[in-house]
């Protein structure tokens, strides 16, 4: 019985030392590894325990070779921006990110310095696209111009930023929704253009459009880009200006009513002492 403690004992301080020299030697893993991307601005993010440990970065696409990226080698960041590295867009990138041994750390396997893998990922199926700036304008009184501007994405080509119409080219679709103010039914436009008609509105009455990228062809998770902030049509100023004409309205009605209130009370408070004189008198 004792013995066998003791051969317990001594495998659980064995096993515990092996473990703590594992992160001596080789230093901490990097943890929750992931992609943010947004506007095809493409950057891996990390966490690290607090160490002097640096991490190196390096990538492949459809299972190639392993290509370092220059920018992110011995960083003691947990980022690393790969912009420039992944935009060859339509294509499955993974990410390696290796803890650096400290100096003076003599002898050691590569093959067991800790290393993490990224998920995948596929800047041109995975990237997110913002809210898109756009004006609306009135043809005539039942069709307007619905006018989006291409976001520019962080990608260069011949020295100029690409705009995400030129990065996905047909695969491109934008959502108009769209409603009548005041109304809670919404209608959407699905338009492969920049700008866009919409037609069959009611003469004059405001509407409100929002618009967001849509990408038919990523998979349901990325198909939407974010919606913009709504955007209404001149009628709605009209309504406001109602609503003005409306509001002043009644602030002079209350107005009124008070002028004629204190007006009256003065005239009660007035005839007050006249009345007990002439009770005096009496
Ligand atoms: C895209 O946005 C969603 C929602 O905000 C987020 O969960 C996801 O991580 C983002 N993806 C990338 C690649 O940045
Ligand atoms: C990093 O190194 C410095 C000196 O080289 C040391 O004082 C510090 O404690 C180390 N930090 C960690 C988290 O190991
Ligand atoms: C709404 O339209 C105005 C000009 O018509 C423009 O300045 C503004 O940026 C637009 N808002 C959005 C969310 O696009
Ligand atoms: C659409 O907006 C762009 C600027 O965002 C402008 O250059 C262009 O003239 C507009 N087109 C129309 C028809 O309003």
């Amino acid at each position: 019985m004792a013995s066998l403690k003791i051969v317990l004992y001594l495998g659980v301080c064995l096993s515990m030392r092996n473990t703590a020299m594992t992160e001596n030697d080789f230093g901490p893993k990097a943890e929750n590894v992931r992609w943010v991307s947004l506007d095809f601005k493409t950057i891996l993010t990390w966490t690290t325990k607090p160490s002097n440990y640096t991490y190196t970065v390096t990538y492949s696409w459809d299972d190639s070779d392993w290509f370092e990226c220059p920018d992110c080698t011995e960083v003691s960041a947990s980022e690393c921006d790969l912009t420039s590295y992944v935009k060859d867009f339509d294509r499955t990138f993974t990410a390696d990110i290796k803890t650096e041994p400290l100096e003076g750390n003599g002898d050691f396997d590569p093959d067991e310095l800790p290393h993490t893998y990224s998920p995948h990922f596929n800047p041109y199926k995975d990237s997110n696209i913002s809210a898109v700036k756009f004006t609306v304008e009135a043809v005539d009184e039942s069709r307007v111009i619905v006018n989006i501007t291409d976001t520019l994405t962080s990608i260069y080509g011949r020295e100029k930023q690409l705009s995400i119409r030129e990065v996905l080219k047909n695969n491109l679709k934008y959502k108009i929704s769209y409603y009548k103010s005041g109304s809670t039914g919404k209608r959407d436009v699905i338009t492969d253009s920049s700008m866009a008609e919409v037609s069959d509105l009611d003469a004059g009455l405001a509407y409100c459009f929002m618009v967001a990228a849509y990408i038919p062809s990523r998979p349901k998770a990325t198909q939407y880009g974010a919606w913009s902030k709504e955007n209404c049509t001149d009628a709605g100023k009209e309504v406001n200006i109602g609503a003005l004409v409306g509001a002043a309205f009644s602030l002079a009605t209350v107005i009124i009513i008070v002028v004629t209130v204190v007006v009256l009370c003065c005239q009660k408070q007035n005839r007050n002492p006249l009345t007990t004189q002439s009770s005096q008198v009496m």
